[in-house]
């Protein structure tokens, strides 16, 4: 399947990043112009946080250096990806509205200062921001630079002031329509907090506020989520409305916690995010190069096509405690690995390091050195070279038989309630883990939400689906009875939207579907792990085990410790044409690699390229490119049984294998006879 170019003017697979004129002299703009196709720049950022450049004085607006930069652009032939400039307001702004200034959880109001500092719900600054993005889009309609809009810069984070407190309350009473209907659903009457007036509704606050209602824990994320929505869209109308044919993106964060990327989805033309996977652990773990590949697999399907990768350091960044240089190569596998993965475009924050400020010693591709012959600069140079000898890739998009669910309403039911391992929740990590085994196995997965349509896939992997509603419980019993293989576990079918719990061992219809009913869950301390006797192998498992009653299903393994040893701890059930299986405890690793993997197996559900992957090695089919990443930091040999391969980018095979260095890259096109492939 292709898709048209992600932008307008511009074909092939983009390579920018964010552009910062306004804190630099024409002098230095010249040499940005001698630079930039130097290091194979198609594509730059403009004006992220530009507002007191663009509108220094209210209502008088200086656009002179934007005019000179877009043109520039324009000359080169590249195209500019122009910001609304919303993400930080200028201090006479908030000096002459002080409402616009965001309030924290403590109840205070913030200074002005540091960015995303507004307020979701001020109207003034709803005005404010529309405003500048309707004159932007008025001033830059058909130039012939503009590419893209980029509105604001990573939504987030909460605000507790009056005017959100208010619209809390209004979206509730939209949600629920009667104080009878909430009370119902929130479980009031527990501690006597029935509501008996709307105004008696507050922003839960973990500082000195409600914790105990769980329903409005959770709707008060829902509420926080929606309020970023609505504020991209303000923007993006105007947007819309004066330059329909330029495709709109915002910048997001991958997993992000606050934003339900997939509910502000429907309303960007392309989906991007921005991806420093380092700071939670060394560059060299594996763990940084899994999770940033789960998140391209996650943001290219919010739009189920090619995505953009916005921002990532071409260096270093500033904020990790250690900020370790990018080793060699590795820049190149972190721009190529998000191509694998779906992107049709590698961007960085950003162009040229400033001298003062906080970010002034944040990664760039022109560092402090001001040198073309600088490692880094050189690193950038190679990657755009490579993009461009891929850039047929751009517009293919490869759907994969895996459906794996990562869902940011399950995270915050989980997190919402009081319950089992408080410390040791653990959704998202749940869902990595489950997600690594694809990974190191060269498996494509696609990371859906529940609401997402799962039906074409041959497997659905969705574990610690706690919270379902009556029609998702509908649509996967409707997957699995025509052909689908559920595998879900521990922790699902709890509650239902409201966070109420299912009574009777669990919905009738979840029962039907699994041929078990849920009896109860055991929380382990730290240092307690129990056995689970699988496939003639012990495996640990860790956190959390519940006891489950099968009716119709099979038991696959059992415990083998604890008072429950003997009982179920995974199952399968034939129900329609397909299978459920359940996997009752938190399992080690080396579970999920043999469960899956078998699963994979029996199911004919194969990685794209028939060979041996080291550990850390992956392999990735897209369009008809296959690419071989080397994610570790030592040489690895890499083995296929076929040997028909050339390679377009990084090193060849000799015969039936391929010496990849540290981190090292190859990109091949396929000998489609010789390859299976997955669909
Ligand atoms: C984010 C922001 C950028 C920059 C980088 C630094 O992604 O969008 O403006 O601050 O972080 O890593
Ligand atoms: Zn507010």
């Amino acid at each position: 399947m292709t898709h048209p170019s992600l932008c307008k003017n511009f074909s092939g697979l983009l390579h920018g990043g964010d552009y910062n004129p306004e804190q630099w002299t024409p002098e230095i703009w010249a040499d940005d112009d001698v630079l930039m196709p130097e290091a194979r720049f198609s594509a730059v950022t403009l004006g992220v946080f530009s507002w007191v450049s663009l509108e220094p004085e209210e209502g008088q607006y200086t656009f002179d250096w934007l005019d000179n930069r877009m043109d520039a652009q324009a000359k080169a032939g590249r195209i500019a990806i122009l910001a609304t400039p919303s993400a930080a307001m200028p201090a006479w702004m908030s000096k002459k509205y002080p409402e616009i200034l965001r309030t924290w959880d403590d109840g205070v109001r913030h200074a002005h200062g540091r960015r995303v500092n507004y307020c979701w719900s001020s109207p003034v600054y709803k005005e404010k921001t529309a405003t500048m993005a309707r004159v932007l889009a008025e001033r830059y309609k058909g130039h012939s630079a503009l590419g893209m809009w980029h509105v604001s810069n990573e939504l987030g984070g909460t605000c507790y002031c009056k005017l959100c407190q208010e619209a809390f309350r209004e979206w509730l009473f939209d949600r629920y329509g009667s104080l009878h209907a909430l009370n119902e659903a929130y479980w009031t009457a527990f501690w006597s907090h029935t509501f008996t007036d709307w105004e008696q509704l507050e922003i839960p606050n973990p500082i000195h506020g409600e914790t105990s209602i769980n329903g409005l824990t959770m709707d008060f994320r829902r509420f926080v989520s929606d309020q970023m929505v609505r504020f991209y869209r303000n923007e993006a109308d105007q947007l819309r409305a004066v330059t329909p044919d330029i495709p709109i993106t915002t910048n997001l964060m991958g997993t992000y916690p606050e934003l339900d990327s997939r509910k502000i989805a429907p309303y960007l033309d392309v989906a991007s995010w921005d991806s420093y996977p380092f700071f939670a652990g060394k560059p060299t773990e594996l763990h940084s190069w899994r999770s940033a590949s789960f998140c391209h697999d996650l943001t290219r399907g919010f739009k189920n096509k090619p995505f953009l990768l916005m921002e990532c350091s071409p260096s270093s960044s500033n904020w990790y405690p250690v900020m370790g240089l990018k080793r060699p190569n590795m820049h190149i596998l972190e721009g190529l690995q998000a191509i694998a993965h779906g992107a049709d475009g590698v961007q960085y924050f950003q162009w040229r390091m400033g001298r003062g400020s906080s970010e002034q010693f944040h990664g760039a591709v022109v560092a402090h050195n001001q040198s073309a012959d600088a490692r880094v600069f050189k690193e950038v140079a190679s990657l755009g070279n490579a993009l461009q000898e891929l850039e047929s890739v751009a517009g293919t998009y490869t759907k994969s038989d895996v459906a794996i669910i990562y869902d940011w309403e399950q995270n915050w039911a989980i997190e919402s309630v009081h319950a089992p391992r408080i410390d040791k929740r653990n959704y998202s990590l749940t869902v990595m883990d489950h997600y690594n085994v694809f990974w190191n196995a060269g498996i494509s997965t696609d990371i859906l939400g529940l609401s997402d349509d799962f039906s074409a896939y041959k497997l659905l992997v969705a574990p610690m689906a706690f919270m379902l509603d009556s029609a998702t419980i509908d649509k996967l019993v409707a997957y699995v009875k025509n052909g689908g293989i559920l595998v879900t576990s521990y922790w699902s079918g709890i509650v239902n939207e409201s966070l109420l719990a299912y009574t009777g061992g669990g919905d009738p219809r979840w029962q039907d579907l699994l041929g078990l009913w849920n009896e109860e869950i055991d929380a382990l301390y730290d240092d307690v792990k129990v056995d689970v006797l699988f496939n003639g192998r012990t495996f640990q498992a860790r956190d959390l085990c519940e006891l489950v009653v099968p009716k119709e299903c099979e038991v696959l393994a059992e415990y083998g410790s604890e008072f429950y040893a003997g009982r179920p701890a995974v199952t399968r059930n034939l129900y329609g044409s397909g299978t459920a299986y359940y996997v009752a405890s938190r399992n080690e690793e080396a579970f999920n690699r043999e469960f899956l993997l078998g699963i994979c197996m029996q199911h004919g559900i194969e990685p794209c390229v028939d060979g041996e992957w080291p550990e850390g090695v992956t392999v990735r089919q897209r369009g008809d490119y296959v690419f071989v990443l080397n994610c570790t930091p030592v040489e690895v040999e890499v083995r296929v049984t076929d040997s028909e391969f050339t390679s377009l980018v990084g090193p060849d095979f000799v015969g039936h294998v391929l010496k990849l260095p540290p981190f090292g890259t190859s990109v091949f096109q396929h000998a489609p006879s010789r390859v299976t492939v997955s669909i």
